[in-house]
């Protein structure tokens, strides 16, 4: 099996963005690696520090070690995601994950290339690949526009690239975490990821925030009893053209897959006021998320990548 190293690298080289997709439950780790395989993709499966206590450390890497049993072929790399502290990088690393994300974007400059710095030196060590990111994303509900997010310095990148030997960057390019990104229309700055893309060409970079918000999750989900609206993400087309033809190798899901499985548990309980077994309702969200997972590694242009 190839490892994440070689697939960052193909991802670069032929335009294409591995998926991330957070997991807090058995479930949804179901759901990407099924929707994963069936569009033969490597894919990143994600544990945000909410989920390391959600599903309990001791968990995370028996369950993962049982589903690459079941899918023996697919590339699966267990992923930290957001790790704010050298700490929760370290027992990520300690507890055998692949990959993690030290996320020191609140912090000053110098502070986030320290502590970026002891992450990798820690990591490194054992082989683990380590996501580093500078620039802060907006925050939800915010329109984007320079006053209100601090977008990634490309230069900036270049000299925190070289102090702290990341692997790669998670950029501020006008996304945001949740589901409601926008007010108005997207604005993602590509002007400003190619200035980045040209300063560390040979570095993969991250897009976080990446949902798209499907508005028939949404209509179900408020025709279903919940209470959503006005919320936005960010197209599908934007996620394609940064896979495509920038240097974003990864692409971060976890809203979508929320809104997968909340809408189909929503619409099936509404339906069926005397189904009381969750299992019902978990295997429509199961399907559900698959068909997801499929249809974003498409638009990632990630199909048929496995090596
Ligand atoms: O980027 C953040 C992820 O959506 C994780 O969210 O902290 O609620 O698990 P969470
Ligand atoms: P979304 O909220 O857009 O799904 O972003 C997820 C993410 O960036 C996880 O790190
Ligand atoms: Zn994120």
């Amino acid at each position: 099996m190839k490892d994440l190293e070689f697939y960052f690298q193909d991802a670069l080289k032929n335009g294409y963005a591995i998926g991330a997709f957070n997991f807090n439950n058995l479930e949804t780790l179901k759901a990407i690696c099924n929707g994963s395989e069936n569009t033969h993709s490597p894919v990143l499966v994600a544990v945000s520090e909410g989920g390391f206590s959600y599903i309990g450390e001791n968990h995370i890497l028996p369950m993962v070690e049982a589903i690459r049993k079941e899918h023996k072929k697919l590339p699966i790399f267990l992923h930290l995601d957001h790790g704010k502290s050298f700490e929760i990088c370290k027992r990520a690393v300690d507890a055998g994950f692949d990959s993690v994300m030290f996320d020191g974007s609140s912090l000053s400059f110098e502070e986030n290339v320290k502590i970026t710095k002891k992450v990798v030196q820690y990591a490194h060590k054992k082989g683990v690949f380590v996501e580093a990111e500078l620039g802060v994303l907006a925050g939800i509900e915010d329109t984007v526009n320079a006053n209100e997010a601090l977008f990634t310095n490309p230069q900036k990148a270049k000299e925190f690239v070289e102090k702290t030997g990341c692997n790669s960057l998670a950029v501020a390019v006008g996304t945001s975490h949740g589901a409601y990104k926008y007010k108005g229309k997207p604005k993602i700055r590509f002007d400003i990821l190619e200035e980045i893309q040209n300063a560390i060409p040979n570095v993969p970079l991250v897009l976080h925030g990446a949902s798209s918000v499907p508005q028939k999750y949404i209509k179900i989900i408020n025709k279903f009893g919940g209470e959503m609206s006005g919320a936005a993400g960010t197209d599908a087309k934007i996620l394609s053209t940064c896979a495509k033809n920038f240097h974003i190798c990864k692409i971060n899901t976890d809203t979508d897959m929320r809104l997968a499985y909340i809408s189909t548990v929503r619409k099936h309980l509404a339906q069926n006021p005397k189904d009381f077994d969750i299992r019902n309702a978990n295997l429509l969200a199961i399907e559900e998320m698959t068909k997801l997972v499929e249809e974003k590694n498409r638009t990632f242009n990630c199909e048929n990548r496995v090596k």
